[in-house]
């Protein structure tokens, strides 16, 4: 076998953040040395991992690696040629990286917030000064999703992408309808086994999702997306009922990341969405992600599995490192670069997403009440497909009896739709909070 002298030489790697996902990747890195040495070509030297506190005890052994506050060290020390940062957030992490591409060290990351706002710059940096980006871990933990977008999709023009892309909002709703259990007891569980954010509201409300599938679309169709032009809503307002209403209807409600090419324009949304309970997205529970690919010569493929955790992450940074050693990362990243520049799409403005709708209203049980709404609804234009109210004791008074109301509509667009939800929550009758929910198709 012809090989080159670098594919002998020892590869010199510094890790930034030694939490729940670094901490996985020094599990895996002790784990099979040689294996992994032998798929990488050589052998790689965890050397130096830079942590916010040194004196913590940790639960990886971390014997011959320097652990250090300190980041220059990284910066400072010319036999490091690849750093992964894996610690959160953008500040520092944006000027970190920076740093280290400037510094002449490749990059593998699993921090997707700092790819959502600055992966441009980072690119371009990357690009100008020879670098490399790999990012496998940053979207849908141990699916391998960014290498089916990069690499083994790349014959085709992609037509869609629907996927959960958020392991803790899934776990929450899935463990809710599942064990009836309350919303928040659901949210502490998903923290305790490592799942959620630091801060869970990124994880609850959207922003972690949206994060993910700006990444994703900038891959698959070339276009960059902020999170002001992705239609994102959160679970933090569904309630059990609204869980149990919708598979008594025959559907799931998952928090739903849509990218889709629609006549020239592309479509992009992360919100609680029902969706038919015989499909393969509404049957992805627990802290799985799943990622629907439809591509114009492929068709439709699906990749599912966990996609937050520490093994699952830590497998996908580690796979990067091993890409990186063999040479393979280096290829991928300059195809990235050159399609990047291809012209990006028009985005679908919001007002005209065209779907079917799952309202949920609460409301005092008295005349006309329906009727009212009913008319608002009309005067928009939007046809009722399906209304649905239980029976309430008759012997209550109508002013403190309160209903549950649930319409399904016909396709409408969502500019027409919150026009008339902002006239419904004006009606007297109204009761606390309405829903509106897509319905997948
Ligand atoms: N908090 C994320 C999730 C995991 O729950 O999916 C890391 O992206």
């Amino acid at each position: 076998m012809n090989t080159s002298r670098s594919e002998f030489s020892n590869l010199n790697v510094a890790m930034v953040g030694c939490g729940t996902v670094g901490s996985g990747v020094v599990r895996i890195l002790n784990s099979s040395p040689e294996l992994l040495s032998r798929r990488a070509g050589r052998e790689m030297r965890l050397r130096r991992i830079v942590v916010r506190d040194s004196a913590r005890q940790r639960d990886v052994p971390l014997q011959g690696i320097d652990l250090t506050t300190d980041f220059e060290q990284i910066i400072r020390d010319p036999e490091i040629q690849v750093v992964i940062y894996v610690a959160g957030g953008t500040d520092p992490a944006f000027s970190h990286i920076s740093r280290c591409l400037d510094a002449g060290k490749d990059v593998i990351t699993a921090n997707k917030a700092v790819l959502h706002h600055y992966g441009s710059e980072l690119f371009e940096q990357a690009g100008k000064n020879g670098r490399t980006i790999c990012f496998e871990a940053a979207v849908a933990g141990g699916i391998p999703v960014i290498s089916a977008v990069t690499q083994a999709l790349t014959a085709n023009r992609i037509l869609s992408i629907e996927a959960i892309l958020n392991g803790t909002s899934n776990f929450i709703l899935s463990k809710m309808l599942d064990l009836r259990q309350p919303y928040e007891a659901a949210l502490v569980e998903a923290q305790q086994l490592g799942y959620a954010e630091a801060d869970p509201a990124m994880d609850v409300d959207g922003t972690d999702a949206a994060q993910k599938l700006s990444i994703l679309t900038q891959l698959a169709f070339g276009t960059r997306v902020t999170l002001d032009q992705i239609v994102r809503q959160g679970i933090q307002q569904l309630e059990l009922m609204d869980l149990l209403v919708a598979a008594d209807l025959g559907y799931r409600i998952k928090l739903l990341a849509t990218s889709r090419i629609s006549r020239g324009r592309l479509e992009v949304s992360v919100q609680p969405t029902l969706i038919r309970s015989d499909r393969p997205v509404a049957q992805t529970g627990g802290a799985d992600n799943i990622v629907a690919i439809e591509g114009d010569a492929c068709g439709l493929l699906r990749l599912s599995g966990a996609g937050a955790g520490q093994m699952p992450t830590a497998s996908a940074v580690v796979a990067d490192l091993i890409d990186y050693a063999s040479g393979r990362a280096a290829l991928t990243f300059q195809s990235l670069l050159r399609v990047r520049s291809l012209p990006a799409l028009p985005l679908q403005p919001t007002d005209e997403l065209s779907r079917r709708y799952y309202l949920r209203f609460m409301v005092a049980d008295k005349p006309h009440v329906l009727a009212d709404i009913a008319d608002v609804l009309g005067r928009h234009e939007i046809s009722i497909s399906s209304v649905r109210q239980d029976e309430t004791p008759d012997d209550v008074d109508e002013n403190e009896c309160v209903a549950r109301l649930v319409i399904m509509t016909h396709r409408t667009s969502q500019g027409r739709l919150l026009a008339a939800q902002a006239e419904i929550a004006k009606l007297p009758s109204m009761r606390g909070l309405s829903i509106c929910l897509p319905v997948a198709d």
